[in-house]
């Protein structure tokens, strides 16, 4: 089976995505969609493809999948139209930017015949994948978390600094890593949340702090302009007397106490898409496609991580806190 590929956004993601799926044999990229006709058509040359004037011509050519790598507020519209057509969606994150539009997407992907999974690539990212695999065979008890996940500026691409075109700062980055928490702790039950806008006109400094219903607690601080120093994202996991820390997506570092060997992954060699992730994303959401087995970040994933955020900024800017996802 040839899955035939739309792209509606030709931008960076977009590009991405387009030169990892030229890659598998499985794939054909049978067009590409922009609002602006110039980042389509660069796209399209540089892969072998072709542009479409609008999203309706290009589910008109009857594809099977289609990529949707436009800013975060304009997701929702593209995805509920694939999906109501039955065309399977890769959504980059987020899934949506308010409650009411996740749920949307969420009841959209449950109807339709298409599998939707959301762009949550650190996930498979190999540094996160080898603590999944300690967490899940218990050899590491995640009982304490301590994460920073920070940001350089909110000025490049320029509609990062607009929350119409953002929803907020959380829906950036930061929103990874709400998730990748989950995928590794389970289900957050309480959170506490501190935050100001320092120097941008939205909310942009972020103290957090979690209890998950699994017993462990973490701390988590997002800084929107703290200037990309290496490393601007690490996550220190305590267990038994022993310690995980990653350094961005580049390298992870485990010991179980002293006398004991650190054992030391170093990805920094690998090419970025696989580092960080995308490959292995679009090589499950292809065989997810072909195989027809569920999505492995599936709608209600985005709707869970979506409620943490909404309630983060209902108590924004002031000292908040509440039960998780409910
Ligand atoms: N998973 C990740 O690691 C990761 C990294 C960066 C960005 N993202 C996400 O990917 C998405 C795209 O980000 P980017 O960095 O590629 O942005 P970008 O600005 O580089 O590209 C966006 C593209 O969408 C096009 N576009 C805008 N409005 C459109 C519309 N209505 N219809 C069709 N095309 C439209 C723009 O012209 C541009 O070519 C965002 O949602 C962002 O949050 C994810």
């Amino acid at each position: 089976m040839t899955v035939r590929v739309g792209i509606i956004g030709a931008g960076h993601m977009g590009r991405t995505h387009a030169r990892i799926l030229v890659q598998d044999k499985r794939v054909e990229v049978v067009g590409i969609v922009d609002i602006v006709p110039q980042n389509a058509i660069r796209l399209a040359d540089e892969i072998g493809s072709r542009t479409w004037p609008s999203l309706d011509a290009l589910l008109n050519e009857r594809i099977d999948a289609l990529y949707v790598t436009t800013p975060n507020t304009l997701h929702r519209e593209p995805v509920l139209k694939a999906l109501d057509a039955g065309v399977h969606v890769f959504s980059e994150k987020p899934m949506a930017t308010t409650l009411a539009e996740a749920a949307e997407v969420l009841h959209a992907a449950r109807r339709s015949k298409g599998i939707y999974q959301l762009g949550f690539n650190y996930r498979f990212a190999p540094v996160h994948q080898f603590a999944k695999k300690l967490i899940d065979n218990g050899s590491l008890r995640p009982f304490h978390v301590h994460i920073k996940d920070n940001r350089g500026e909110l000025i490049d691409p320029p509609w990062v600094g607009n929350p119409k075109l953002t929803g907020g700062y959380l829906y950036e980055s930061t929103i990874h890593t709400l998730d990748l928490i989950q995928y590794l702790l389970g289900e957050i039950k309480t959170y506490k949340v501190v935050s100001r806008s320092n120097l941008y006109p939205e909310l942009d400094d972020f103290a957090l702090l979690f209890e998950f219903s699994n017993g462990s607690i973490a701390t988590l601080d997002s800084c929107a302009h703290a200037s990309w120093l290496y490393p601007a994202g690490a996550i220190e996991i305590f267990g038994d007397h022993a310690t995980l820390l990653t350094e961005e997506m580049d390298r992870v570092r485990y010991t179980t106490g002293l006398g004991q060997e650190v054992i030391t992954h170093d990805y920094t060699q690998y090419p970025q898409p696989y580092r960080w992730g995308y490959v292995e994303e679009d090589r499950l959401f292809i065989d997810a496609v072909v195989e027809g087995k569920p999505s492995v970040v599936p709608a209600e994933d985005g709707y869970r991580v979506t409620e943490i955020i909404d309630a983060l900024y209902r108590d924004g800017g002031q000292a908040g806190e509440g039960s998780g996802n409910g």
